[in-house]
C-alpha cells in the first residue's frame, strides 16, 4: 500500500446528516517509537499492547454545509472545548487529501475518556484513533460501502490507522489488538511505516490477558511535549544506534512472544523504557521526565523480583507514570504488592488497572 491508495476517489453528498460513534483504546509500547521523519513517518519500528479499559469514546455528527473551510466543534466530557481545536484543525489539513468530503460537512465531535481527565495518561492515542475511526465510518456512509468482506474490513482498519498516525503517531497502534506493530521491519511481514498492523506471529499463553496497572505518579501536564521530544532525535548523538537497536529488539521480542520466555521479555521491555528516557537525557536540550517516585517504584519492582519469583516488570511512556506489566497468573500477588508498596508513590494514591485488549469497537445507536 502507498499513500495514494488511501485517497478516496468518489463519494456523494446526498446524505444531509448522520452520526457515528466509536470507542478506541490507548496502547502501551514494548519497543518504543521515538524520533520521526516528515509526515509522521517513524524513524524506527515499534510494537505495543493494546489496552482494554483505557478508552476514548467519540461520537461525530455530520451535517451538510456549503463548501469552503473546515467547520467543526468539539465537546469534551459534555463541555465545549476550544483548546483541542488547533490540533484537530491541523489533523483535518493533513488528512483532507485522503478524505475530500471534509469541507462538505460540519462536524460536531463529542468525546470523553473512560480514564480520569488529567491523569497524565497519554490520551492522544485513544483520542486520535477514535476520531479517525469515526471519519472512516462517515467515509463508508458517503460512498455507500456496505461490503462486509475481509478485504474491506482490512482496508477500513488500515486507512483508520493511516489517518490516526497523521493525528498522533502512536495512535495508529490503537485500532486493533492485542499486539500491533508499526514501522517497516524485516522480521514482521507486511509491516509498514504508514500504518499499524496486527501482530500475527505466535503468542505464548503466558501473554494472554497480560496485565497493565498504571501508577499515576504525576498527573500534571508534561514539561516537554512528545512532538518536541521526537524532534530532538534529529542530530542526536546516539540516534543511529538507537534506531538500529529498535529493529533488533523487535525481532528478539517476536521470538520471545512465541517462546513465552518472561525473563527475556523483562529484559527487552525494561531496557526499552530506560533507553527512551536515556534518549531524552542525552538530547540537546536535555530533559528528565521521570520523577523521584518513578525511580522509587522501579527499585521496589526490582527488589520484589529479587525476593520473589515474580515476573512483574515496568515500562514508561514519555512521562513519570509507571506501567506495571505482569502475567494474569500473578494478578493477586502483584496487586497486593502494588497496594502495600507502590501506591504510596502515586499522586493521591491513584492507579488504574487494565489489561491487554482487542482494539476499537463501533458503538451502534
Ligand atoms: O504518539 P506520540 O507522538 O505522542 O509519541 C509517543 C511516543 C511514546 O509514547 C513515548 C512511545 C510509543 O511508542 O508509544
Amino acid at each position: 500500500m502507498t499513500e495514494q491508495d488511501f485517497i478516496l476517489k468518489s463519494y456523494n453528498t446526498n446524505k444531509e446528516s448522520g452520526s457515528v460513534k466509536w470507542a478506541s483504546p490507548s496502547n502501551i509500547a514494548l519497543v518504543k517509537y521515538w524520533g520521526k521523519k516528515k509526515h509522521q513517518i517513524p524513524e524506527n519500528p515499534s510494537i505495543s499492547f493494546t489496552l482494554s479499559d483505557c478508552k476514548t469514546i467519540t461520537e461525530i455528527t455530520y451535517t451538510k454545509k456549503e463548501a469552503k473551510g473546515f467547520s467543526f466543534d468539539i465537546y469534551f466530557e459534555g463541555e465545549k472545548n476550544e483548546a483541542f481545536k488547533p490540533k484537530i484543525q491541523t489533523f483535518f489539513e493533513r488528512i483532507e487529501t485522503y478524505m475530500p468530503f471534509l469541507k462538505d460537512y460540519h462536524f460536531k465531535i463529542e468525546t470523553s475518556n473512560t480514564f480520569p481527565h488529567s491523569s497524565g495518561i497519554a490520551s492522544s492515542a485513544s483520542g486520535m484513533s477514535a476520531i479517525a475511526l469515526c471519519l472512516m465510518s462517515i467515509e463508508n456512509e458517503l460512498s455507500d460501502i456496505q461490503n462486509d468482506s475481509e478485504e474491506s474490513k482490512d482496508f477500513f482498519n488500515q486507512k483508520s490507522s493511516f489517518l490516526a498516525r497523521l493525528g498522533s503517531g502512536s495512535a495508529c497502534r490503537s485500532i486493533e489488538g492485542e499486539l500491533v506493530v508499526w514501522g517497516k521491519n524485516e522480521s514482521i511481514d507486511d509491516s509498514s511505516d504508514l500504518y499499524g498492523v496486527k501482530f500475527e506471529g505466535d503468542v505464548h499463553s503466558n501473554f494472554k490477558k497480560y496485565q497493565d496497572t498504571i501508577l499515576l505518579v504525576d498527573k500534571g501536564e508534561k514539561q516537554v511535549s512528545s512532538t518536541v521530544g521526537h524532534q530532538l532525535m534529529y542530530g542526536h548523538p546516539f540516534a543511529k544506534e538507537r534506531f538500529e537497536q529498535a529493529h533488533v529488539n523487535l525481532a528478539k521480542l517476536k521470538a520471545i512472544l512465541a517462546s513465552g520466555d518472561l525473563n527475556e521479555f523483562i529484559k527487552i521491555v525494561e531496557s526499552e523504557a530506560l533507553t527512551l528516557h536515556a534518549m531524552m537525557m542525552t538530547s540537546m536540550p536535555y530533559f528528565i521526565l521521570m520523577k523521584p517516585n518513578t525511580l522509587e517504584i522501579i527499585n521496589k519492582i526490582w527488589a520484589f523480583r529479587e525476593k520473589t519469583d515474580s515476573k512483574v516488570c515496568f515500562t514508561l511512556d514519555a512521562g513519570a507514570n509507571v506501567h506495571v506489566l505482569y502475567p494474569e497468573s500473578e494478578k493477586e500477588n502483584v496487586l497486593e504488592f502494588i497496594k502495600d508498596e507502590l501506591v504510596s508513590y502515586c499522586q493521591n494514591g491513584h492507579y488504574i488497572c487494565d489489561q491487554i485488549g482487542q482494539g476499537a469497537n463501533q458503538i451502534q445507536f
